[in-house]
């Protein structure tokens, strides 16, 4: 089993309780890069991996590959944690690695846990407050929405699929009793506490769809 352990934006005191117990729990935990491998640290011993800061798509796959390959060997029979800085499933080394060993290593169960990203970590240093609708890029198209206050997910998605949006899940209460994750099939109203993810990409979720 394979767990993509988010560490938080820098802050030690910015790990999860979660994060820590995974790391604690894991037979191994490979690091990626030295920062996230000091933060590690300070919980369980890592091994560092190492990934090139290039643009170069051929330095950057063969990398992913080589690394994929070694988590891959271990994660087959044990439970084997990937930390890295943020959250994992926004913008990381986690998510190239593991598109691969999905590919690769079809047996491994894959999972996250999340981090306290850079996406809202900024807000408190820089002490700003956002309360209307704002985008999130690094430059690639943007292909994908999350909102947030959907009460009436069915007729929202109707509206969006005419945008031009075609997968849907929706996630509710995360974490609480009650928690509901829906791919696809909207159904007509959902909890207060709920979060639509659409795209105009493929959906990814692991498999589940
Ligand atoms: C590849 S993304 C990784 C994002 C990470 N997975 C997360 O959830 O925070 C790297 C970019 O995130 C932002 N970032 C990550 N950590 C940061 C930090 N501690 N302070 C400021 N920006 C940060 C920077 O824009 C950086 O170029």
């Amino acid at each position: 089993m394979l767990v993509g352990v988010g560490l938080g934006p820098g802050d030690p005191e910015l790990i999860t309780l979660k994060a820590v117990k995974t790391l604690k729990e894991s037979y191994k935990v490979f690091a990626a890069g030295t920062l996230a491998a000091t933060m590690v640290e300070s919980y369980v011993k890592c091994e560092v991996l190492n990934f090139p800061m290039t643009k170069d798509e051929d330095s950057l796959n063969e990398s992913w590959l080589e690394n994929a390959e070694i988590i891959g060997k271990d994660a087959k029979d044990h439970l084997v944690s990937f930390a890295c800085l943020g959250d994992p499933n926004f913008f990381s080394t986690f998510n190239k690695v593991r598109a691969i060993i999905e590919i690769k290593y079809p047996g491994i169960e894959i999972s996250t846990v999340p981090g306290v990203s850079a996406i809202t970590a900024f807000a408190s240093k820089a002490n700003v407050m956002i309360n209307e609708s704002f985008e999130v890029i690094d430059g690639s198209p943007i292909l994908s929405k999350i909102v947030l206050k959907v009460r009436e997910p069915k007729k929202l998605a109707e509206a969006l699929k005419r945008e031009g949006y075609g997968g849907f899940i929706l996630v509710e209460r995360i974490g609480m009793e009650g928690e509901r994750v829906v791919i696809n099939k909207m159904p007509s109203k959902s909890n207060y506490l709920s979060i639509l993810y659409t795209t105009k990409s493929v959906v990814k979720n692991g498999g589940m769809d």
